[in-house]
């Protein structure tokens, strides 16, 4: 069963993605126009991905005239305050979140300044609007995603944006969450293949390697690509140019290899090399395929230097055990 307001969460969310387009080409948004020109972006990308810009003092009386206090308040985009309602946005640029069918569902409001925290301000979950099931620029990649059968995940709004603009399509963001079951398996709904390039930093590293568990678990195997420390996609292509980028992505490596490559740095001592051993198992277990599953015991059997047929059987006797 819909929600009463169901129809008019739409609407409303179509409403302020409209004006907030035209506000970003009129004077009032002129300064923020100008923060995504200089960033590199053309009216053309900027118009493809509905950016739009809500002014400082954003007068929602053409809203309050046509929509139930309710009905707004279901949004999730205004707070009340002293009896009256504000829009969260107020004074940023605005990134509409769509669902893969291109209905706006959500806003992700940036500051126009690196200093103002928080940087971007996202919807709440509401009733049409639940984070972890959505993948920005889904309906925008899908397409490309079936054509080239291969999906490419990025972290930010940016980044997708920048990709697109170099003509990299087939490019979607977990919008700063922590990549979700759901979030894999809709992306499994459009490509064989998926390649993570997450930023360049430690963060990045941590969020590619805590997808993996959630990637196996629906039976699919990501590679992955690390950017230089300082970098994320758009600023790698925006400073180096989309060969660089095009370059990063055919260095592309399995990310549960990768993964236990790194784990093996840690392996200093044989207690420490066990524990590890232990984490590692927790994942081979779950890997379905065969083939891949040889590959993974030879792999890890190599890097830690390990009697293969030993590691076999412990794998074979712990998954008896657990079902
Ligand atoms: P980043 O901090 O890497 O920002 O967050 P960015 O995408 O590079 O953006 P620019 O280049 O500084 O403009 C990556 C993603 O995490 C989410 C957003 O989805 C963002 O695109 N995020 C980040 C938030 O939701 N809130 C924040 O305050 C920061
Ligand atoms: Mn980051
Ligand atoms: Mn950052
Ligand atoms: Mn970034
Ligand atoms: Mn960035």
């Amino acid at each position: 069963e819909r929600p009463k307001h169901y129809n008019e969460i739409f609407e409303i969310h179509n409403e302020l993605l409209i004006r907030s387009k035209q506000d970003l080409f009129a004077n009032t948004g002129r300064h923020a126009l100008e923060y995504m020109l200089k960033r590199g972006f053309d009216r053309q990308i900027l118009d493809e991905f509905d950016i739009g810009y809500f002014p400082q003092n954003f007068d929602i009386s053409f809203l309050r005239k046509k929509y139930s206090k309710n009905s707004l308040a279901a949004t999730g985009l205004f707070y009340e305050y002293s009896g009256r309602l504000n829009f969260k946005f107020a004074g940023r640029l605005s990134f509409p979140i769509k669902d893969t069918m291109g209905n706006v569902i959500a806003f992700s409001g940036r500051a126009l300044k690196d200093d103002v925290k928080p940087k971007y301000i996202n919807s709440p979950t509401t009733d049409i609007f639940e984070k972890r099931k959505f993948l920005y620029n889904m309906d925008g990649a899908r397409s490309e995603m079936k054509k080239e059968k291969t999906g490419i995940v990025v972290e930010g709004y940016i980044d997708v944006m920048r990709c697109s603009q170099a003509g990299i399509k087939n490019t979607v963001s977990p919008m700063g969450t922590s990549f979700t079951k759901e979030q894999a398996a809709l992306l499994k709904r459009y490509c064989d293949d998926v390649i993570l390039v997450f930023d360049g930093d430690f963060a990045g590293k941590k969020a590619a390697y805590r997808s993996l568990e959630t990637f196996i678990d629906i039976n699919f195997f990501p590679q992955v690509v690390f950017l230089p420390e300082e970098d994320d996609p758009d600023s790698l292509i925006k400073e180096k140019g989309v060969s660089a980028f095009l370059e990063k992505l055919e260095s592309r490596k399995d990310l549960f290899v990768t993964y236990i490559n790194n784990l093996s740095k840690y392996a200093d001592s044989y207690q420490k090399k066990l524990k590890i051993i232990e984490r590692i198992k927790s994942l081979l277990i779950k890997v379905k395929n065969p083939y891949l599953k040889d590959e993974y015991f030879a792999q890890t059997a190599k890097i830690f230097d390990l009697n293969e047929e030993t590691l076999r059987k412990d794998i074979e006797f712990s998954s008896h055990k657990n079902t």
